[in-house]
């Protein structure tokens, strides 16, 4: 390792599922990242796997970017005028979307207030890289598949959707009227594994909503079967089509985005999207074989009714990301699958 000093980086959500494999990322990449999280939907658990994988000390601060006086006080310890943070990541949000239904505005104040506040403190710090966690959810239903960039965004099925689509247009106003502020939106398809050391992973809690923590609970014996939403659409086996991508690949995304921002030597500001999915569809039953292929477990499962609001088909065209951002996904499902089983298993013994 060379004695370059390490640059600073700001990873919101830190403490949380793609933020804790996103830290990790950043530290092989050379960068230093500084974890915020207020632990509402995580706990000190991802941020100690963090520091073992790191073998570092990695800095964490249990703050709420809605709390500026406390975000500022971050800021101001963890950089400085001469050295401000190279980027800001900012996963911190909250993202369920049943739960936004119901709460609504708790959804705006947190997700899209919280985006705000940490602007406005960036902004007093000279910091002008932003990394933002968005959503192929921006983009509702989709004409066609792949769905590429270009594709317009549809009316928002929930309102985190609605957050997702709000806090892009916040924050390209925001750069648009700052010169040299670079903004990556990176519109994540389905993360799903963890960490192939099983030190880190998702951390869900309560009854899983999403498809691969139950079905490793399922398969546990923790839940009774899971429930294929929906089995007469019309895909080739009747249920659900998405873009399951590993979360390290996912991760790595992140870095070569953060990258891409140091990268810019415009002196105007520039605002890009990219879609960050592996470019492959695959069935709920495809995601259901290639964990039994992945791991000889048995997944008990009974076929149920459509879930509302649930898109048919999507997967990502990623080739802007491969392009511009030289990143494409390496992993492939059987891989997540392996791996999500072992960080289920570890769960178990801690
Ligand atoms: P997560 O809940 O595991 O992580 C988010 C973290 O942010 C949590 O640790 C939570 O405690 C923290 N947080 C929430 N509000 C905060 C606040 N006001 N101040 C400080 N910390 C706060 O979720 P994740 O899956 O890691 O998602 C990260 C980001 O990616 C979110 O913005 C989410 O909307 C987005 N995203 C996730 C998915 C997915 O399927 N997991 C898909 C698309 C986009
Ligand atoms: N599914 C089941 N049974 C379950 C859970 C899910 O059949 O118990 C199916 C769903 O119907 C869907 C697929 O598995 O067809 C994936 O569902 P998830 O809930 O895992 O993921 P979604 O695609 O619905 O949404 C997720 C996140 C959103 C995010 C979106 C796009 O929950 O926050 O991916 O990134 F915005």
């Amino acid at each position: 390792m060379s004695d370059t000093p390490r640059l600073p980086v700001l990873v919101t959500g830190g403490a949380g599922y793609i933020g804790s494999h996103t830290a990790v990322a950043l530290y092989e990449a050379g960068f230093l990242p500084v974890l915020l999280d207020n632990l509402h939907n995580s706990s000190l658990q991802a941020v100690e796997g963090v520091k073992t994988l790191c073998e570092a000390d990695v800095p964490f601060a249990q703050v709420d970017v809605c709390d500026r006086e406390a975000l500022s006080s971050v800021f101001e310890q963890h950089s400085s005028e001469d050295a401000p943070f190279a980027g800001i990541l900012h996963f911190a949000a909250h993202k369920a979307v049943g739960e936004s239904v119901a709460h609504p505005a708790m959804y705006a104040s947190n997700n899209v207030g919280g985006l705000g506040t940490l602007l406005e403190v960036a902004e007093s710090h000279g910091v002008r890289n932003v990394v933002f966690s968005s959503s192929c959810t921006v983009y509702g239903e989709p004409e066609t598949v792949p769905v590429n960039e270009d594709a317009p965004f549809q009316h928002a099925e929930s309102p985190y959707g609605w957050t997702k689509q709000a806090s892009e247009r916040v924050l390209a106003d925001h750069a648009a009227t700052h010169p040299a502020h670079r903004v990556a939106l990176l519109r994540y398809f389905n993360p799903v594994g963890a960490h192939p050391s099983a030190a880190i992973g998702e951390l869900p809690l309560g009854v899983p909503n999403n498809l691969v923590p139950f079905l490793t609970q399922a398969a546990a014996g923790i839940r009774g079967a899971l429930t294929v939403f929906g089995g007469d659409y019309p895909t080739a086996d009747g249920t659900c089509i998405r873009d399951y991508l590993h979360v390290m690949d996912l991760a790595e995304a992140h870095v070569s985005a953060l990258q891409w921002c140091l990268a810019q030597d415009s002196e105007a500001h520039v605002v890009r999207a990219f879609n960050l999915g592996t470019g492959q569809g695959a069935s709920v039953l495809e995601v259901i074989e290639a964990f039994e292929r992945a791991t000889g477990e048995t997944v008990p499962h009974t076929m149920g009714d459509r879930r509302a609001g649930d898109v048919m088909a999507i997967w990502a065209d990623p080739s802007r990301a491969e392009k511009e951002l030289g990143w494409s996904a390496k992993r492939s499902l059987e891989t997540s699958m392996a791996d999500a089983w072992r960080w289920q298993q570890a769960l178990k013994t801690r």
